[in-house]
């Protein structure tokens, strides 16, 4: 018997990492399927020599989604992708293609399309690895749109009325629909659908997550226990990716460098980025460069040093550290762009990812739903 709730990193069900928690020591029952390496630690790992288990096993899970709604841009990619593609080795990862929210502001069907194929394209050439994570569009789970009506009838008005979002999207001309006013309701039945521990995001997206929590605490003191609370994962060194005119990187602001943008384009970008008007002689301030900061997410160690040493001594102009940060950001991205040409040589990968990543989260969903159903008494 094991006391104690544990909670658990799992590679896969042959090797796992296992967290003990509230107690000194692990009491394991049957000790001949168990190998515990080391059960004084908090770390415990364990090798499953049997799939027979007396421990409750639950695996992390992890969710995270992004909006079909065009290229992807290097923001997305530092402030979501690569903290999700590393979390994907750390649990059971659910990482979808958000076209059903992208529905509130792409009005061309074959736009809508073509974009959550790309999505699927770029995330599986940065890394995501199908076999690991499973990767899907939203709309192939469509009872998430029922979870998001069930959320609804608790989600109070003056909640999402004080969504930053919604309001941005309002201030930039956007028509106020119900889509988007309901927005923060669906993502928050996307990560409820899937009982998710953990979600991987930029810092935008912190208070979606935060109203995901007060609805799940609304549903569950009213019908009892449903819903796990899920946690935001947000880097702080990744969480507002700068655009090139330093506010936040973001396609609806046109501020973006995309990660697989063609050469041309990319360069021509990476030498617009705004700077001030200090002399080519005199130092710059690295904290304040939009340039350094972004080539701060690219560049080793030592090269960061190095420029922020040219940044302070003077001497050189803002055109060669633009030209420095193309050049890396193009290194940077090399190895995804030649994945993604294999991908695309492909013709049926990313239908065939989609689908068997459609099918595993139909497989939670499922589950979950039924208890929602059963629990608020639609069965
Ligand atoms: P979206 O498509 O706008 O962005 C996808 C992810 O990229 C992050 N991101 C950034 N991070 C740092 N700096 C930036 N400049 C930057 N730009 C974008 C975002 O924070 C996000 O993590 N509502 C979501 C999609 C969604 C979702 C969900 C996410 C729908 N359902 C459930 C998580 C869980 C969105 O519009 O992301």
């Amino acid at each position: 018997m094991t006391r104690g709730a544990p909670i658990f990193k799992l590679r896969n069900a042959a090797d796992a990492k296992i967290y003990f928690l509230s107690f000194g020591s692990a009491f394991i029952h049957d000790s001949s399927f168990l190998h515990a390496s080391n059960l004084h630690d908090e770390l415990v790992h364990v090798r499953f020599h049997s799939k027979r288990s007396h421990l409750s096993i639950s695996y992390m899970r992890i969710l995270s989604g992004i909006q079909a709604s065009g290229l992807l841009h290097i923001g997305n990619y530092f402030g979501m992708m690569r903290p999700a593609i590393a979390l994907q080795a750390e649990g059971e990862a659910f990482y979808f293609i958000a076209d059903y929210h992208a529905l509130t502001t792409v009005r061309d069907p074959k736009a809508l399309r073509e974009n959550t194929r790309r999505v699927a394209l770029d995330f599986l050439a940065c890394g995501l690895d199908p076999e690991r994570a499973a990767l899907f569009r939203q709309s192939d789970v469509p009872q998430v749109t029922e979870l998001a009506w069930i959320l609804s009838t608790v989600a109070p008005m003056g909640l999402l009325e004080r969504s930053h979002s919604y309001k941005d999207k309002l201030a930039r001309g956007l028509a106020a629909t119900v889509g988007l006013f309901n927005y923060p309701v669906l993502m928050a039945a996307d990560i409820l659908m899937y009982d998710s521990d953990l979600v991987p995001v930029g810092k935008d997206q912190k208070q979606h997550i935060e109203i995901t929590r007060d609805l799940a605490v609304k549903v569950n003191d009213t019908f009892g226990e449903i819903f796990k609370l899920p946690e935001a994962r947000i880097q702080a060194a990744t969480e507002v990716v700068p655009g090139i005119d330093g506010q936040k990187m973001s396609k609806s602001y046109g501020n973006n460098i995309d990660i697989f943008g063609d050469e041309k384009e990319t360069r021509k970008r990476v030498m617009s980025i705004v700077t001030d008007s200090t002399p080519v002689d005199a130092p710059k301030d690295p904290a304040k460069s939009i340039i350094f900061k972004l080539y701060s997410l690219v560049a080793s160690k030592d090269e960061i040093a190095k420029m922020r040493d040219q940044f302070l001594k003077g001497g050189a102009g803002y055109g060669d550290f633009k030209k420095q940060l193309f050049d890396k950001l193009w290194e940077y991205f090399a190895a995804m762009r030649k994945r993604r040409e294999e991908i695309l040589s492909d013709k049926s990968y990313i239908d065939n990812v989609l689908a068997r990543g459609a099918e595993r989260a139909n497989g939670v969903a499922d589950q979950v739903m039924q208890r929602v159903r059963n629990a608020v008494g639609l069965r």
